[in-house]
């Protein structure tokens, strides 16, 4: 059985001081919850302070971005020993926003992961259509070819720990979410690549996540799909009493 994962996507929001104010609040709040594995992907500059909240407790943190390599010369970028370093069990990778806004392409993608892997650091890869595309019905095509190349040369151990994060780029931030059902399709496609890259036993494991405008209202019937097991939250993470929410959907596979 796969352990619901639900992880907050805070992006560029919040000053250290008010990230580790929540991370205080959700702490106490969240602290019975152990059905769902919850994980905050607070802004760089914030993982020290809201990685000293969260030692010993029930919620990961994980960074939203990260070079591949250990260290060197490359001037405003950090690495996955500095993420390991601070409590980052988690990494965000090929997020549609750096995709889109800067230029990370699938090869540079599947250098984070292998890295990341390498690291000891969960990578939650994000994949998704653009709405030209799922107008033109590519979506699925699409999906695939940035799961095959984004987990290229990665051994099936590794991709047994991964998480798969969906997020149609045109229900980012923009209040609409894609239906259950839609979502259901994608997500069954994802695990059937990745079975064909290695076996079923392992795509089982992978857990898939959905993201694109998840709120405490509609994270129940997106749970209630077999094949989705979790959310990737921006938004609606924002706000610690949304997020529990979300956390706390009303899930009856667990
Ligand atoms: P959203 O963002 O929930 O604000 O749509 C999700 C994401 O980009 O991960």
């Amino acid at each position: 059985m796969r352990k619901p994962i639900i992880a907050a996507n805070w992006k560029m929001n919040k000053t250290v001081s008010e990230a580790a104010e929540f991370a205080r609040e959700l702490k106490d709040l969240a602290k019975d919850i152990f059905s769902v594995e919850i994980v905050v992907c607070p802004p760089f500059i914030a993982l020290g302070a809201v990685g000293e909240v969260l030692r010993n407790t029930n919620i990961r943190m994980g960074a939203q971005n990260m070079h591949w390599e250990k260290s060197g010369a490359f001037t405003g970028e950090i690495s996955p020993v500095m993420l390991r370093d601070l409590g980052c069990r988690f990494v965000i990778i090929g997020h549609s926003e750096r995709r889109g806004y800067f230029q990370e392409t699938n090869k540079d993608i599947n250098k984070k992961m292998k890295s990341a892997f390498s690291f000891n650091l969960t990578p939650i890869m994000c994949v998704g259509e653009k709405l030209e595309e799922r107008e033109s019905k590519s979506t699925l095509k699409v999906v695939e070819k940035q799961i095959k190349e984004g987990l290229a040369e990665i051994g099936k151990e590794e991709i047994k720990s991964l998480v798969v994060a969906y997020e149609p780029i045109w229900a980012i931030g923009t209040g609409k979410t894609a239906t259950p059902a839609d979502a259901s399709e994608v997500h069954a496609h994802i695990r059937s690549v990745l079975s064909s890259m290695h076996d079923s036993e392992t795509a089982q494991q992978v857990r898939i996540q959905y993201g694109g405008s998840v709120t405490p209202e509609s994270v129940g019937g997106l749970m209630k799909e077999e094949g989705i097991d979790g959310a990737l939250v921006g938004g609606a993470s924002l706000n610690v009493n949304s997020f529990l929410k979300i956390i706390q959907f009303n899930n009856s596979r667990v």
